[in-house]
């Protein structure tokens, strides 16, 4: 029978020297995801690559005194070096320089063309070359800067081709509509119909400004509009405008498109337009996780504060940088990455719970069967509950990766690690050992361990693929019999397989006192101020002092939209929630998340305070306040009806 394909990409990464632990979570994630579709027999592919063309890429290369070809040549041997060292599996990795690609790019610009959805304009407006992206004058504010990163945009003037972009609004929306899953995970899709509902406008496909960048085929004054030519990429990779289309024809349309959530709105918004107009399918699924951050914010060149993966996998090894990023960061969510948060996570889950069960395990085979496992008796209700928590671990994990929440699969997969340690201490193997009429019984228990050692190795295969070769040596499990999904049922532990104690998988972090005293405290006080921030001031209930209108004059109060919500890690009584303010995007944090889930939030229409000064908190930097009626223990976030428009001020 033939195998079912499973088609899944990352984003193409910019040329840069600064790849930080945050572009690793999208590749990590994609990684495991393939691996766990493998084992399920699927027949996979996974590409990643660079996104190599475009004004930016230019500029730096300019900037660094070199040809933007060998500029970029320089930075994919970085690229690549990385996630050799992350054990990223990927079939493919397609440039956006290589020919195959530029081939692909120009049959689509030509198809779209010919159908007449391209037609040569004039651009005027406001360009940001940080993000290669085009704004309005509304959405870069009379400081001229752009609504993503902030830095200053540039005013551009020139002839160009546009895509008809808005003809397809109505289709994308519907599609949008239809398929559910297509845009993942909720709030993300639910900030894209309001982006959609908000209208499209036919978008500028091509520069003449410069010539970094695939020619336009019908006019080599232009060159093609860089995210036109990056998005082409998950195609062009199959052999789309080859003469050899057997990839595409295997496994397009992709499965999964796996990115950050900032970069959602190119490939749920315009991608599937260019494919619409191209009369290709769609990709079935687009995901957009949350990002890393620091207590610090974002990482950021700019800020420093970027976290180096090859230095972490050097200090704690590529599996434990693995989990901590899949373990950590909430499926969809932003997530937190601290040294402490890594140490912890290696010290408690692989470490103490599941390094120790290994090891345990192992060494009272030795001890008390001379390393060669035993033939199990008959199973006692405690055996029993044990199999039976491993027969249900496995569908468990299977649903959360079919997911992509690998947090909540490896939780499912720690419960059956959990239980075994303890069936340890329930069943007392060194007291069985005592008796000799116990051998039976020290045998079923043995075996059990083995047995329950197997299946949570097999399950973590896909987030630590080194470790399972490791463990497998030391108890002499047939690596071939520990491959696929199938082989996860109950029973593959075979009596006469000779154990062998081998090198603690996950030695102990001595981490400094002081240092992890330093991360407790930086914790307490974040925690502190967003809890100031989220309770309701206490003025409030005093009376208050008098205030003439003038006062009252400087609150600039308006009527906001929330275009999606989410909660913030570790802070139970806050939300983070994208608003606009008319055509202004903005952050805001909200003490409201024992009202309202992220979900209740989404498509309100609230009021803010818009000029309150930004404060952080808990790393997340609120551009404004939310108003909410308090009435005892209840909160009442205030709420207009649907049609007062966004920006409207209140007074
Ligand atoms: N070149 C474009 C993508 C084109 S895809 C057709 C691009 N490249 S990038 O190098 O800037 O970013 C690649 C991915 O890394 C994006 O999904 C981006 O959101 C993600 N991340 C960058 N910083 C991140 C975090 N701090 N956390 C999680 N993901 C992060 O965008």
């Amino acid at each position: 029978m033939e195998k079912q394909r499973f088609y899944i990409t990352t984003p193409i990464y910019y040329p840069s020297a600064n790849a930080h632990i945050g572009h690793g979570l999208t590749t990590v994630l994609a990684d495991a995801m393939t691996r766990y579709k493998k084992m399920q027999g699927f027949e996979t592919r996974f590409l990643t690559g660079m996104d190599e063309h475009g004004q930016k890429i230019a500029k730096a290369a300019a900037a660094g005194g070199k040809s933007p070809q060998r500029h970029v040549d320089d930075m994919a041997v970085i690229w690549q070096n990385l996630w050799e060292k992350l054990m990223i599996d990927n079939d493919d990795f397609i440039r956006t320089t290589e020919e195959r690609h530029i081939k692909g790019v120009e049959k689509l610009f030509r198809t779209i063309y010919d159908k007449g959805d391209i037609y040569l304009s004039h651009y005027q407006g406001w360009y940001c070359v940080s993000c290669e992206t085009y704004f309005t004058e509304r959405q870069v504010g009379e400081e001229h800067i752009c609504p993503d990163c902030g830095k200053a945009v540039d005013i551009i003037e020139e002839e160009s081709y546009f895509f008809r972009m808005s003809k397809y609004q109505d289709r994308l929306l519907r599609y949008i509509e239809e398929n559910p899953y297509f845009i993942q995970p909720a709030s993300r899709r639910n900030e894209m119909i309001n982006f959609v509902k908000g209208g499209l406008e036919d978008l500028c496909i091509s520069r003449t400004s410069f010539d970094w960048g695939i020619p336009v085929p019908i006019n080599e004054k232009h060159v093609i509009y860089v995210w036109f030519d990056a998005l082409s990429n998950y195609i062009t990779a199959l052999g789309y405008g080859s003469d050899d289309t057997a990839l595409y024809d295997a496994f397009w349309p992709a499965d999964v498109h796996l990115m950050a959530k900032d970069i959602i709105r190119f490939h749920t918004v315009i991608w599937p337009i260019i494919l619409m107009a191209a009369d290709l399918p769609l990709p079935k699924k687009v995901f957009g996780h949350g990002w890393v951050l620091l207590d610090s914010g974002k990482m950021s060149k700019s800020k420093g504060n970027v976290v180096d993966p090859q230095l972490l996998i050097e200090k704690y090894g590529v599996a434990a940088v693995r989990y901590f990023l899949l373990r950590e960061i909430p499926s969809g969510q932003d997530g937190y990455y601290s040294e402490a948060a890594l140490v912890q996570r290696i010290n408690i889950d692989l470490a103490n719970d599941y390094g120790n069960l290994v090891s345990r395990t192992v060494a009272m085979i030795e001890k008390y069967f001379d390393g060669i496992v035993p033939a199990a008796g008959s199973a006692e209700p405690i055996d029993r509950e044990l199999e039976e928590l491993a027969a249900a671990v496995v569908p468990e994990a299977a649903a959360y990766m079919d997911k992509l929440d690998f947090a909540n699969a490896l939780a499912a997969v720690f419960k059956l690690i959990s239980r075994a340690n303890k069936y340890i201490d329930e069943t007392a193997p060194w007291a069985l050992a005592k008796d000799p009429a116990e051998r039976q019984r020290l045998a079923t228990v043995m075996v059990h361990l083995l047995e329950s050692v197997r299946i949570a190795t097999m399950l973590l295969t896909p987030a630590m693929p080194n470790i399972p070769p490791l463990v497998w040596a030391q108890t002499g499990h047939e690596a071939a019999a520990c491959l696929d999904w199938q082989q996860l049922a109950w029973g593959g532990t075979k009596a006469g397989q000779q154990v062998k104690k081998g090198e603690g998988l996950f030695p102990r972090i001595e981490w400094k006192e002081e240092e992890a005293k330093a991360a407790a405290k930086a914790e307490a006080k974040q925690a502190e101020t967003a809890a100031k921030a989220a309770a309701v001031p206490a003025e409030a209930a005093a009376a208050p002092a008098l205030i003439d209108y003038e006062t009252f004059a400087h609150v600039d109060l308006r009527v906001a939209e929330v275009l999606s919500c989410e909660p913030i890690p570790k802070a139970d009584k806050l939300l983070k929630l994208e608003i606009a303010i008319g055509e202004e995007r903005r952050t805001l944090v909200a003490g409201v998340a024992q009202h309202y889930t992220p979900e209740e939030m989404v498509g309100r229409k609230i009021i803010v305070v818009a000029n309150l000064k930004p404060a952080k908190l808990r790393g997340v930097e609120s551009q404004g306040m939310l108003l909410a009626a308090a009435d005892g223990s209840r909160l009442e976030v205030i709420t207009l009806p649907p049609d007062v428009a966004s920006g409207s001020k209140v007074r």
